[in-house]
């Protein structure tokens, strides 16, 4: 059943039982329950430049969207704007039926309208970063079960268990014990990975996942994604991995300038590019 079949037989109203009221923020945008990630009008400025100029898309539940494009075009700006890493200076976010927005402050600066929504979102929200960010005095093992004891409230023993299935996942059952520094650069984002996954986000965000590691790395790094992609996980997915994105994507965006030059589905968009900007890009990487 699709979601939207749900959510509109939910809403049905009979003659003696009106219609649920539905809280303003579902009223407008997603009254079917479609969409797992909704980024409207975003914008962002460091001093004076003006980095996000007004970036609007969504991922439908179970999508896996794309954003290339050159250095400093911005795109971990966006990725880190939808968990509030950076408080977007104006747009809104919507992960499922929550909505972050935020507001300024007398000084000018940017922040967070509501933290209590805050720290839901990003309960929902995984990221896995270029540089794994694992707690070094943590073993692997530690690194997964943390999130889910101190966040969700699980016991140690079921955090335990599911950490092991998730290592078991990414192929690292081995490694439960040791430290990030005994890791290799891959197995260490393969952990990063588990330990994203051990919180069951709505949806993961990859800020180019791959690209500080040796190319022999790569590709067991990429198949854990594909993986994800296959078990229907909605993921933003920042990549200079041409190939990888066109082949696990159902849509892929190119950021240029702050803007999004084009978007659509892979093969529209690395087969028959209609921006000249983007021609030019993937002329210089392929
Ligand atoms: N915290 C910050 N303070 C000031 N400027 C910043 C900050 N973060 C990013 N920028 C600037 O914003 C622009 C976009 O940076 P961003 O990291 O989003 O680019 P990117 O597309 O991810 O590039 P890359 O492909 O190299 O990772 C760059 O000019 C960068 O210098
Ligand atoms: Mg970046």
């Amino acid at each position: 059943m699709s979601p939207s079949m749900s959510a509109g037989r939910a809403g049905q109203s009979t003659p003696d039982r009106p219609a649920p009221v539905q809280h303003p923020d579902q009223q407008r945008a997603d009254p079917d329950g479609i969409y797992a990630l909704q980024v409207s009008n975003l914008h962002k400025s460091f001093g004076e430049h003006h980095i996000l100029k007004g970036i609007s898309f969504a991922a439908r539940k179970g999508e896996v969207l794309s954003v290339i494009g050159s250095s400093g075009s911005g795109k971990s700006t966006l990725l880190r704007c939808i968990n509030h890493l950076e408080i977007p200076d104006q747009g809104e976010i919507r992960i499922g039926d929550e909505v972050l927005r935020s507001r300024r402050r007398r000084n000018g600066e940017p922040c967070t309208v509501d933290p209590a929504r805050l720290n839901r979102v990003r309960a929902k929200l995984g990221m896995v970063f270029q540089n794994f960010n694992l707690w070094s005095h943590r073993t692997a093992l530690q690194n997964i079960v943390e999130a889910p004891v101190h966040v969700l409230g699980l016991s140690h023993a079921d955090a335990r268990e599911q950490a092991m299935l998730l290592l078991d996942k990414v192929g690292l059952t081995h490694k439960q014990d040791a430290y990030p520094g005994e890791l290799s650069g891959g197995q260490q984002q393969r952990v990063a990975i588990a330990r994203a996954l051990a919180m069951n986000p709505d949806v993961l965000l990859f800020d180019e996942p791959t690209s500080a590691l040796d190319p022999e790395m790569v590709g067991g790094v990429l198949k854990v994604i594909r993986q994800l992609a296959i078990e229907g996980r909605t993921m933003l997915l920042v990549t200079h991995e041409m190939k990888f994105a066109r082949e696990v994507s159902d849509e892929v965006i190119f950021m240029h300038n702050g803007l999004i030059e084009e978007k659509g589905r892979p093969e529209q968009l690395f087969d028959h590019p209609r921006s000249a900007r983007l021609g030019q890009f993937l002329q210089a990487v392929q």
